[in-house]
């Protein structure tokens, strides 16, 4: 078991299989962004698996594919059906914006792959084109039509809150994602690198209490995924909303997971740049126990919380580049 010293139990890794994207959320990636590395850094699909293999004898047993868009990144049907057939990688989940998911989502049910969260931030085609800098509604909601297909339950539908874009669309979204028995995620954009600074954010609290009453929602204690969402449900017991909100509450004290960039570097948390390079032993076809000891080690290197709001210009990463 992983154990850091505030006394957090990490059992939840999100492992980011590339940088890059084929959208440019305005939150996300910056305008004419030329900062990836070449994709020579990065760490193999076999080097993947060890370490989560390593991490899943230390107790892990969440584990999320995330990016950029992981979608994006050669044998990624085969990376989860390897990581499925580890026995304790027992909910696997990838994070993606759902453009190549129409010729992908029947592969990655069979290949064992648990649940899906899907980054969608409005229904208006000229909206997302002008959030994703892309025409891509339509291939977008013809992913989340085959992922329905292939039987993924409880889809995720991400929707990063924007005052000056998509405030307006959280009922609209909320309307789509009930009639499609989709859970809608409101999330508060963070200040990561240049592009999430300068995305203004909205704070959820007083949004939550308008949709509580429009929607006869109320908080529920169930648990989906293993992420910082809270969630509500209606009367009969269907939970259909969740909410992150890192800067009007923010939920570090409970926080149970890492990253593993790209390149192979744990990276402690979001909003901190607290980190440990695995690739060096990895690349040394270092034991597994040596492996073991470096992950157990690095999970020290774990900060209290971020400050976003005390220090918004403190994280330079992008959010491509840390693993959403
Ligand atoms: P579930 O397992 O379904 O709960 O997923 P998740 O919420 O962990 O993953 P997802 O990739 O859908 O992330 C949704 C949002 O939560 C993204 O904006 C993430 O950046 C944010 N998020 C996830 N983990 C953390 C965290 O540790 N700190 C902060 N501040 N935000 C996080
Ligand atoms: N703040 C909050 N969420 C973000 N995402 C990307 N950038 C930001 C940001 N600056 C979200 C995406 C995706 C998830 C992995 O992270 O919308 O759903
Ligand atoms: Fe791509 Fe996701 Fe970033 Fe949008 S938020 S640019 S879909 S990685």
């Amino acid at each position: 078991m992983l154990i850091d010293d505030f006394g957090r139990t990490i059992d939840y890794l999100r492992i980011s299989v590339t940088d890059r994207c084929n959208l440019r959320c305005n939150y996300c990636i910056p305008k004419g962004f030329k900062g990836f590395k070449d994709s020579d850094h990065w760490i193999s699909t076999e080097e993947i698996l060890r370490v989560v293999y390593n991490f899943s004898v230390l107790g892990t047993h969440h584990f999320r594919l995330t990016g950029g868009e992981p979608l994006l990144r050669k044998n990624i049907v085969e990376l989860v059906r390897d990581m499925k057939a580890i026995d304790q990688v027992t909910d696997l989940s990838i994070t993606t914006n759902a453009t190549l998911l129409e010729d992908k989502a029947e592969a990655l049910f069979e290949a064992g792959l648990d649940r899906l969260n899907i980054s969608l931030d409005s229904l208006n085609s000229k909206h997302m084109e002008a959030i994703t800098g892309s025409n891509c509604l339509e291939n977008i909601l013809a992913g989340l039509s085959a992922a329905k297909r292939a039987g993924f339950q409880k889809v995720r539908i991400n929707m990063v809150v924007m005052p000056d874009r998509n405030v307006d669309e959280i009922e609209e979204m909320l309307r789509f994602c009930i009639q499609h028995q989709y859970i809608l995620c409101l999330i508060e954009v963070m200040p990561m690198g240049e592009s999430g600074r300068g995305t203004a954010s909205v704070y959820l609290q007083e949004t939550v209490k308008r949709l509580e009453k429009n929607f006869k929602l109320q908080p529920t204690t169930k648990k989906i995924g293993n992420g910082p969402a809270r969630y509500w449900e209606t009367k009969s017991g269907f939970v259909n909303l969740g909410l992150i909100t890192p800067l009007s509450q923010h939920f570090c004290e409970t926080c149970n997971r890492v990253r593993l960039t790209v390149d192979g570097t744990l990276l402690m948390c979001l909003g901190q740049d607290n980190s440990f390079e695995l690739k060096p032993l990895l690349r040394n076809l270092c034991s597994d126990e040596a492996l073991q000891n470096a992950i157990m080690q690095a999970i020290k290197l774990k900060p209290k919380a971020h400050d976003f709001l005390e220090q918004p210009k403190k994280v330079n990463r992008i959010m491509s580049m840390t693993g959403g």
